[in-house]
């Protein structure tokens, strides 16, 4: 048991920016999605192999073949077909869009299989670029991923839906060859109404979708979507704290106390020496994996110890991991002699990734070296993604989870610092020169490139719903209502967009299917039931005439 707990708490791609070494990076839902196909053992989604590839689609959507003639370079994008719901003609096309790793089909875990199933909808699912199997380059050296921002994604998805909208039974032999194994439809689709579906960061995409292709969806659920940019993104450690204090996920003021004091003791116990990390006194569950050389490897340490909070808040209750109400149980128990025993006993019990019956426990590791390496490696290999989102993190986005600011836990592990896990990241990882954080060109303070051109959290667009859940780190991004803390008195919302702001629940929470955690020992709470309905009656509302 201790054993698979550490290795099923997968690498969340948006939750640490540094993936613990040695761990998946990957998609999240996806990664979720795996655990639960295997513990339920029911691969009814898995009976057809319904995947394909756009072999047609653009590596640069926004340059012209008449200023560049490689400008029409075309790649092949992964996406997976299944029409088993499908009522042909007329009947709409439910599109999962893809994101920060390996895309697999819609599957029967997901609560839009469940829609699907309910309005006799073609299913989709679009890998995004530059992840899975989807690659437009031959690596990912500095120059080519130029070609990976969110607004190529979006392009690459209204091409994509304009190529199948396209199709119909009696598709032409030019048609059926720009997917393969050709794309071979049982009716027209002209007539068929789209609605787009995403969690994270694809739950941006799901919202800008229809924000900058209004015609191409007839409507959106972006789910768990920051749709902010933030570059010190220290509200992540924020919800980190109010989670671990909130009674009803089985937090309490005094488990974020102890938290907060072990913290303190950690960081000065380890920066007491030199190198780092090497007293003797460093109780044996937190030993460095090696000794630290500078603020850069004390990076590497003090990350992965809250990348263990951040992990466990970011999908609580939807994993066979420790939950909040796991670290929090041992963390106040009463047998501890200092916060800091607390927390290595927490460590030791949970995150533990040492074979089972070895003598000594696993190490935290502690090598900028070998983090910037991973992050530096150019080959595709079907599988890694912590390169692509750093840099589209890096671009973009911001979102380094910093442990600066106030009114949060972490405040002592200095390292975790925008210099450290922005700058020098950027800087190191992609050779940007003197990085100030993706700010648009000529604009200071809290002008984000993405702020500019998608409007934050003011989403001025029709048909679009925004499910978020208050346990969820990212929520402090997102569009959320006036109850929220993080909820941004400027935003501005349009009459037909819902907000689904969710008690209780952790990130993307509402994209499962009802009952999805059962199997794990955990039921949806009325605040699933009530999202779930919520959003049900949108999707529906989009596909009235
Ligand atoms: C905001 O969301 C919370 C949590 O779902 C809900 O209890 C509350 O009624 C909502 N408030 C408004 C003003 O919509
Ligand atoms: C969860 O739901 C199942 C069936 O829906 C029920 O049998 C079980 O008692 C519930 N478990 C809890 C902990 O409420
Ligand atoms: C919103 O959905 C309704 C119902 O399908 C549709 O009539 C309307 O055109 C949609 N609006 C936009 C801007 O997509």
């Amino acid at each position: 048991m201790k054993v698979l707990l550490f290795l099923s708490l997968i690498a969340p791609s948006l939750a640490t920016n540094v993936a613990p070494l040695g761990q998946r990076g990957g998609h999240h839902i996806e990664n979720v999605l795996e655990e639960l196909r295997s513990s339920s053992g029911t691969g009814s989604s898995e009976d057809i192999d319904t995947s394909h590839t756009f072999d047609a689609q653009l590596l640069d959507h926004y340059t012209t073949s008449v200023l560049d003639p490689s400008a029409d370079r075309t790649w092949s994008q992964r996406f997976y077909y299944d029409d088993r719901f499908w009522g042909g003609e007329g009947s709409p096309v439910f599109l999962y869009i893809g994101g920060e790793g390996p895309q697999g089909p819609v599957t029967d875990k997901l609560f839009m299989w469940q829609l699907a199933e309910e309005n006799n909808a073609l299913m989709i699912a679009l890998e995004h670029r530059f992840y899975g199997e989807s690659y437009p380059t031959k690596d990912m050296s500095n120059p080519n991923l130029v070609y990976l921002t969110s607004s190529q994604a979006l392009a690459d998805l209204a091409r994509f839906i304009e190529y199948v909208s396209g199709l119909s039974s009696d598709s032409g032999a030019g048609e059926l060859s720009k997917a393969s194994p050709p794309l071979k439809v049982k009716a027209d689709l002209s007539s068929s109404k789209w609605v787009s579906f995403g969690g994270s960061y694809p739950g941006n995409l799901a919202t800008w979708l229809k924000l900058k292709y209004p015609s191409s969806v007839a409507g959106t659920v972006g789910s768990s979507a920051p749709v902010k940019g933030d570059y010190n993104y220290y509200k992540y450690a924020q919800v980190v704290g109010s989670a671990l204090a909130y009674p009803l996920i089985g937090g309490s003021q005094q488990c974020y106390d102890v938290v907060e004091k072990a913290s303190a003791e950690l960081h000065e116990l380890v920066t007491h020496t030199s190198p780092f990390g090497t007293s003797a006194s460093l109780p044996a569950s937190l030993r460095p994996c090696g000794p630290m050389a500078n603020d850069l490897d004390l990076y590497a340490y003090e990350s992965t110890i809250f990348g263990n909070f951040q992990g466990t808040v970011q999908y609580n209750l939807q994993s066979s991991a420790a939950t909040v109400a796991d670290l929090c149980e041992e963390l106040i128990d009463e047998s501890h002699a200092t916060p800091l025993d607390a927390m290595a006993s927490m460590v030791g019990k949970f995150f533990d990734a040492s074979e089972e019956g070895a003598a000594e426990p696993s190490c935290i590791p502690s090598s900028w070296d070998e983090l910037i390496g991973e992050l530096q490696e150019e080959e595709f290999d079907g599988s890694s993604a912590m390169r692509q989102w750093i840099y589209q993190s890096c671009n973009e986005f911001g979102y380094f989870q910093t442990t600066e600011g106030e009114d949060h836990p972490f405040t002592s592990l200095t390292s975790c610092s925008l210099e450290i896990a922005g700058k020098q990241m950027c800087e190191q990882a992609y050779g940007i020169k003197n990085y100030k954080g993706p700010l648009k060109a000529g604009v200071g303070g809290d002008s984000y490139a993405s702020d500019e051109r998608y409007g934050a959290r003011s989403v001025l667009g029709a048909n679009i719903t925004m499910p978020n859940g208050n346990m969820d780190p990212w929520h402090s991004l997102g569009v959320v209502n006036s109850t929220g803390t993080f909820y941004d008195e400027d935003q501005v919302t349009t009459n037909s967009e819902t907000v689904v702001f969710i008690d209780g629940t952790a990130h993307c929470r509402d994209m499962y299917a009802p009952g999805a955690f059962e199997s794990m020992g955990v039921n949806d709470t009325s605040a699933v039931v009530w999202a779930h309905a919520k959003i049900k009656g949108s999707v529906e509302s989009y596909l009235l005439d």
